[in-house]
């Protein structure tokens, strides 16, 4: 890796501008992912440290996952599969849902019923997606993808089992160093699984390889407290034995990261091993400082879903706060944006549409 595969080339479009940090394709499907700002956010540690949100909120449909789908939708017409089959919490559903589409490739999404995901699988089936909806939480829908491997179909579902995916996310780490001109002291990142967190973990070492970065930055998960598996892990220190034990799962705003790993417990290993290697740590939030920090994001102008409002909401944490030093620099990951969960209608407008009814 060196300083010329991290360039951007702007004559091309979407995570196709960084190229050279992705595996080479053929295809090159793109919506003009990628490329999204960052934004500084006034007073969020004080004065003591400077706060950026990466608004990952502003992709194509609304999330980060336009990343991976535009390298996995080019990858399936690479290898002529048939068609994108995945188990969602919901954002990814949209996002595999639209570059199937933009790729002319069918798509098939399994939703458990415990992710209410309402208005995201709406949006799925608008792009055409098969939207089957299973009895369970994220990882009964997990399962069913992984029997749909056996059809050809070529599985998205954004954990590790597909390991192109989180490929996309290193060009996430190198366009936040580009922009910020310095190596943030902490990123924060929600997480289910953490292939992003992984992902982002796989890009700053790429700088740092390439000798545009002098070190990573540690990097912090966020998980919803109603769905903790990682958060309980860490904590507990023997992670496997942990892991092994099933999370309790509570209904949560944040259904989003709410992955019990229920089947795959292993894969949160790659997901610990990087946030220790980074020097971070694992934290978990509640229904409550979610919500809070849901609605003074949207008081700044940023309506975000509260699964990436966690990121937010973990900047109060005294652990994480101890890990930005005075005069340094934390950047938080805005992952999904608010448009695909249900809002209370303004009281005004909730009033006018009651009375013509
Ligand atoms: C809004 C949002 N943030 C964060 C995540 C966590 O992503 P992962 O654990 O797959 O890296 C997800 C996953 O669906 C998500 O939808």
């Amino acid at each position: 890796m060196g300083p010329d595969d991290l360039r951007e080339d702007r004559s091309r479009t979407g995570v196709w501008r960084r190229a050279g940090l992705l595996p080479r394709t053929a295809h090159a499907v793109t919506l003009g992912e990628g490329t999204t700002p960052l934004l500084p956010l006034a007073g969020l540690l004080g004065d003591r440290a400077r706060v950026h949100a990466k608004v990952e909120a502003l992709n194509p449909t609304l999330s980060f996952k336009d990343r991976a789908m535009a390298l996995a939708a080019s990858v399936a017409l690479d290898l002529g599969l048939p068609g994108l089959v995945l188990a969602s919490t919901g954002n990814a559903a949209v996002s595999a849902a639209a570059y199937a589409a933009a790729a002319g490739l069918p798509c098939r999404v399994l939703c458990g019923t415990g992710s209410r995901a309402a208005l995201k699988l709406a949006a799925a089936a608008a792009h055409g997606a098969d939207v089957e909806l299973v009895e369970g939480d994220y990882s009964s829908a997990y399962a069913r993808a992984v029997r749909a491997e056996d059809e050809g179909w070529f599985n998205v579902t954004t954990t590790y089992r597909n390991p192109v995916l989180a490929e996309a996310y290193r060009a996430l780490a190198v366009e936040l160093l580009d922009d910020l001109g310095h190596v943030p002291d902490v990123v924060v990142v929600p997480v289910g699984a953490g292939p992003l967190l992984r992902g982002l973990l796989g890009g700053f070492e790429d700088a740092v390889s390439a000798g545009v970065a002098a070190r990573t930055p540690r990097l912090v998960g966020v998980q919803a407290r109603a769905c903790a598996p990682l958060a309980r892990a860490w904590r507990h220190g023997d992670w496997m034995a942990s892991l092994a034990v099933p999370p309790p799962v509570l209904p949560t705003r944040a259904g989003a990261i709410a992955d019990s790993l229920r089947g795959y417990e292993r894969e949160g290993l790659l997901t610990l091993a990087a946030v220790r290697d980074s020097g971070g740590t694992v934290v978990d939030v509640g229904e409550d400082d979610m919500a809070r920090a849901t609605t003074a994001s949207a008081g700044r102008g940023l309506l975000v879903e509260p699964a990436a409002a966690a990121a937010l909401a973990a900047l109060a944490d005294d652990e994480v706060a101890a890990l930005v030093p005075d005069g340094g620099s934390a950047v938080v990951v805005l992952t999904g944006h608010g448009a695909k969960e249900p809002l209370a209608a303004a009281p005004a407008v909730a009033a006018a549409e009651g009375g013509e009814r």
